[in-house]
């Protein structure tokens, strides 16, 4: 009897622990989730700061404009992808199941988005005090793009593009993935 008694005992135990260890996983699931989404606002609310710059260069402030360029730096890249590492997503969450299964293409857009931040943080750098007519974009300008286009060639490339041409192909960075891994 006794031997059955304890045997359940464990069993209970057993089962609370796995209980316990399932809503620990999925908490921690939830919050990557949050995190990711966090960052998500942030980025966005940093890239209308900046379009506000470009939109009336005489709102320009190279702190601002840098700060908001190193806010989308520091949440782009591999910071952004191993937030997307998991198949335990919660499910409040927008994430493609295709993350996975496409890992390379997400995280080089991935990549992509950190460049493009990276090259507008230089631009604030080098323009201190005004927003300079080197970091617009000539009327008539070719914009690039397209579904590949979006894609850093190569960082002299990037550094010779004005910053908002730069920044609009940040903003199709954006959208490109957004198309391809996040659900509606
Ligand atoms: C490499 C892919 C990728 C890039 C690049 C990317 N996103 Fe996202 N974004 C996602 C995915 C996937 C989700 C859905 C996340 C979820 O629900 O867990 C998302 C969600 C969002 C959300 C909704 C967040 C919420 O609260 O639900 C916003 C806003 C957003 N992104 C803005 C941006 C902006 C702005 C940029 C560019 C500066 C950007 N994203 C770049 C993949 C990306």
């Amino acid at each position: 009897m006794r031997l059955t008694a304890d045997a359940n005992k464990f069993g209970l135990f057993a089962f609370m622990t796995a209980i316990l260890m399932t809503a620990a996983m999925s908490s921690a699931a939830e919050d990557v989730v949050a995190i990711r989404q966090a960052d998500m606002k942030a980025m966005a609310a940093a890239a209308k700061t900046i379009s506000g710059m470009f939109k009336d260069p005489t709102t320009y402030k190279a702190n601002e404009f840098k700060w908001a360029a190193d806010t989308i730096r520091d949440r782009s890249g591999g910071v952004l992808s191993v937030h997307f590492v998991s198949e335990a997503d919660s499910r409040q969450s927008k994430a493609g199941p295709n993350i996975l299964k496409e890992r390379e293409r997400f995280d080089s857009i991935a990549n992509d988005l950190r460049d493009y931040a990276v090259a507008l943080d230089a631009a604030a750098q080098n323009n201190p005090g005004q927003m300079s007519a080197s970091m617009r974009m000539k009327p008539g300008e070719a914009m690039g793009g397209g579904p590949l286009g979006t894609h850093v060639r190569n960082e002299q490339e990037l550094l010779a593009m004005p910053a908002e041409h730069a920044f609009h192909l940040m903003l199709q960075t954006c959208t490109t993935c957004h198309a391809k891994f996040r659900m509606e």
